[in-house]
């Protein structure tokens, strides 16, 4: 029976950092606002001409990579998230790919939001677990700064997201103590629209991209900030009491949860509601912000960095999204 173990961790978030009062040349807002509603006290924006959604995502991979003592071309498939790819299509898994010389190896691109990268990490845990794939690279990358309106009808999400790129490599295992013990996927597309980019569309009148679209505000994030935080509260304690349960856990045996970064209002929430302590949550959401896709991934690699992953531990991940998505991974270390 084969499982599949994170070997290797990786992380790149571009050099130009925006911080509260920033975004104040922008909009009306203010550092105390955004810090007491979100906690966020600075993000990354990407530089155009430097950065770019699979540049990100190869630098990320590269460090993964080399941490899992591999060379790329060890890779059996891709499984890259993002909900900003640089093309309409292709997905930006096929430049990565490029930018890394592993030409002819699989690609899937997926969506998923800001559960991307969970969903990510189950379908390359279901390659490996079924025998048809050895090795994987799992990617969560976003540039949301040039989707967001940063004007102040565009404050609510405007001042919330940032760039980044994560990456994580997969390896078969035999060792059942050392691996992905499980994954819970979920949806509700009945929130749809509760948060969500409408355009461009392709079930529309005439053209799928045009500039009315663009002035009636079609291409900005819309988000109703109330629903998602009510409907995030619930999912994430559900998600993460129901992948302990599948193995057999509680609450008191977790070690660590690596919550999606969405707000830190809802980590501590969650935190409470599950019983942990500040040090068994990882967050990083005031320096990067929410960076969607990426922000489970770049949580994952600081804390590997800093020590916090160590030999056996039970740790958590879990998210939360557009859609809505919710999703969880129980992982031993
Ligand atoms: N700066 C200053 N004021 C702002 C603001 C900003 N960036 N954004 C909104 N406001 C104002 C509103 O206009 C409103 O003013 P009004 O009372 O005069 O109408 C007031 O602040 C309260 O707005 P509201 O939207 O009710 O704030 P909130 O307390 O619900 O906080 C969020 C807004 C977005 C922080 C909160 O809803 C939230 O965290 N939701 C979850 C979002 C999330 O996690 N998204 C990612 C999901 S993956």
């Amino acid at each position: 029976m084969a499982f599949s173990r994170i070997t290797g961790l990786g992380y790149y978030v571009p050099d130009n950092i925006i911080t509260n009062n920033d975004l104040t040349k922008w909009m009306e807002t203010s550092d105390e606002w955004i810090q007491e509603r979100t906690g966020i006290r600075e993000r990354r924006y990407f530089e155009h001409g430097k950065d770019t959604n699979y540049s990100m995502a190869a630098a990320a991979s590269r460090q993964a990579l080399e941490r899992a003592g591999l060379a790329p071309n060890d890779i059996d498939v891709i499984v890259y998230a993002t909900i900003t790819p640089d093309y309409f299509f292709p997905g930006s898994a096929f430049l990565m790919q490029r930018e890394l010389g592993m030409d002819g190896k699989p690609v899937i691109d997926i969506r998923q939001q800001c559960s991307g990268f969970v969903y990510a990490l189950s379908i390359a845990d279901q390659f490996i677990k079924s025998g048809m794939y050895k090795t994987a690279l799992v990617i969560g990358s976003e540039i949301q700064s040039s989707w967001i309106d940063k004007t102040t009808a565009g404050r609510n999400t405007a001042v919330i997201f940032g760039d980044g790129a994560g990456a994580a490599v997969l390896t078969a295992t035999e060792d059942p103590q050392h691996c992905i013990l499980s994954t819970h996927l979920h949806a509700d597309g009945r929130f749809a629209e509760d948060l969500f980019v409408k355009e461009p569309g392709s079930s529309r009148p005439g053209r799928a991209a045009t500039k009315e679209m663009l002035d009636e505000g079609g291409f900005n994030v819309h988000m109703n900030g109330n629903a998602v935080f009510k409907h995030a509260i619930v999912r994430f304690g559900e998600v993460i009491n129901e992948a302990l349960e599948a193995n057999g856990y509680q609450q008191s045996d977790l070690d660590l949860l690596v919550p999606h970064q969405a707000n830190i209002r809802i980590s501590d929430y969650v935190r409470q509601q599950l019983g942990l302590d500040e040090a068994q949550v990882v967050n990083n959401i005031q320096r990067f912000g929410n960076t969607t896709a990426a922000s489970i991934p770049i949580a994952m690699a600081e804390a590997w960095e800093q020590g916090r992953l160590q030999d056996g531990n039970l740790i958590c991940l879990a998210a939360f999204g557009s859609g809505f998505t919710w999703a969880s991974a129980l992982i031993r270390w």
